[in-house]
């Protein structure tokens, strides 16, 4: 069997479909018989005909033995694993699994403070008690930094029983840290490194980007295929070297937290975007890398803007371009608004100062070129909130020096808590996690003390239009 012309789990419901059992089965819509016209437009007659799900031919996503099964191997064979799950709860869920499998109730693991809020609720789940850590913030770049190597050297001397790092690498900005140095660093302290690559399904395609977390020597890394590269969303992989990890206990975690009726058409997509990354991966990887080289040139021609390709001290991934709009005038959100609404143009993310767009394999010069003209345009519209362009540059604080916790997260959430207003909590324990989106790292975390100065960022990041997950005019504090 050829994997690289091949994906088992697409085949599968290929010849599923084709023999055309009867269905007296879920789903309802009976293979898009029953489905309305707006559904069949949306996926297609042939979609809906392969949506069936838990047919002996399809295996069982909670115990592959076959096409999931193989599916999985090629997978784990690409991204240099030992094993790979599939996983269609988000990278969430696969975030989860890791922190299940591998930490028990008051197992010490070490979380950098700009952990994704996945983290939180595995904590949460595991009883796992997390001493933060500080990551840098770029004064110059006004971007978060990663976690550095002598951290964690900090962070072990003071704790010598945590069981675990759980590293963020890349973040959102594409800045990852020294991956392969803290693992040696983890390994050598008998430490598991637990690695959220939401960022960094791509990075094994070529090596002008960082290092890919398995090929550092993470003991499970759990990836985001929907993010950047071609799978549906809310699919990711969760890989895993087996040197210190029972996978028994990481499928068994998995299972526990996915659907018992996955979604074959997400199933696919992951097993298809394994097979487009194995047929074409390296050279579209290099492409997005040199279109991203080609917008940061042309962005810096624009005087307005600005835009860099290296970080002092921490590697890049150079696929994720950050723009600062400063110079125009405009804070990152309100830039964000005028590229979406005036020049039909959508960024990842938006923050106080920067704008960031993804560049993905799928993408080439003609869209770039749109894009550079939108961005000239964009530079030259009027300043409509400069007083607004101060503190709230910073989604993520940093006054964590290796504490351990009073409680648990776990403990804090089935703790008795109440709801105030946000200016009366000041001094109050934080009983839930305050986060905008993007980028999901919670601002204010589950059994943190609140401060004026937090209180005071949540605000301004509401006044400049930030999206909170949660109403964060009222907050849950313990009584
Ligand atoms: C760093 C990081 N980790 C985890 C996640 C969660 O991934 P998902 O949305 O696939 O559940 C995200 C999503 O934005 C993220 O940015």
């Amino acid at each position: 069997m050829n994997k690289n012309n091949f994906a088992p789990i697409a085949d599968a419901m290929q010849k599923y479909s084709a023999d055309g059992a009867l269905a007296f089965h879920t789903p309802g819509h009976k293979q898009g018989r029953g489905a309305h016209s707006l559904l069949k437009n949306l996926v297609t007659a042939e979609g809906l005909r392969q949506e069936v799900s838990l047919m002996e031919e399809l295996d069982d996503l909670h115990s592959p033995h076959s096409c999931i099964k193989a599916a999985e191997k090629f997978a784990a064979e690409l991204w240099h694993a030992d094993d790979a799950l599939f996983m269609i709860n988000g990278t969430s869920s696969a975030i989860q699994a890791m922190i299940l499998a591998t930490l028990k109730p008051n197992d010490l693991v070490f979380v950098p403070r700009n952990s994704h809020r996945a983290v939180t609720a595995g904590l949460i789940l595991s009883g796992a008690v997390p001493i933060f850590l500080p990551v840098d913030f770029s004064a110059e770049l006004k971007i978060p930094l990663n976690v550095t190597a002598s951290t964690i050297r900090r962070a072990i001397k003071k704790f010598p029983q945590a069981r675990a790092l759980i590293l963020t690498s890349p973040n959102y900005y594409g800045v990852a840290a020294d991956v392969k140095g803290i693992a040696e660093i983890l390994h050598a302290a008998g430490m598991l490194l637990l690695v959220d690559e939401a960022h960094g399904a791509h990075l094994q395609f070529c090596e002008r980007l960082p290092i890919s977390a398995m090929d550092a020597g993470a003991d499970l890394a759990a990836q985001s295929t929907h993010k950047l590269l071609g799978s549906m969303t809310q699919t990711s992989m969760l890989m895993v070297r087996k040197n210190f990890v029972d996978v028994d206990a990481v499928r068994r975690a998995a299972s526990l937290l996915q659907t018992t009726s996955p979604n074959q058409l997400l199933l696919a997509s992951l097993d298809i975007a394994r097979l487009q990354m194995a047929e074409v991966g390296r050279e579209k990887i290099l492409n997005a890398i040199e279109l991203s080289q080609h917008l940061r040139a042309e962005v810096e021609k624009i005087s307005a803007l600005s835009t860099f390709d290296a970080v002092k001290d921490f590697e890049l991934d150079l696929t994720k371009v950050t723009v600062n709009v400063e110079g125009a005038g405009l804070t990152g959100i309100d830039a964000e608004k005028i590229l979406r609404h005036k020049f039909k143009v959508q960024c990842e993310l938006s923050d106080a100062a920067n704008l960031l767009f993804i560049i993905s394999y799928a993408d080439d010069d003609a869209v770039i070129s749109k894009l550079v003209d939108a961005l000239k345009s964009m530079s030259k519209a009027q300043c409509v909130r400069r007083d607004l362009m101060r503190k709230a540059q910073c989604v993520m604080r940093n006054d964590f020096s290796y504490q351990m916790p009073a409680k648990t997260p776990r403990e804090i959430f089935f703790a008795e808590s109440e709801i105030v207003p946000l200016e009366k909590s000041v001094g109050r324990i934080c009983a839930e996690e305050v986060t905008f989106y993007p980028p999901g790292i919670p601002i204010l975390n589950i059994g943190e003390r609140i401060t004026a100065e937090v209180v005071k960022e949540i605000s301004a990041l509401k006044k400049i239009g930030n999206r909170a997950l949660s109403d964060a005019d009222f907050i849950k504090v313990l009584v």
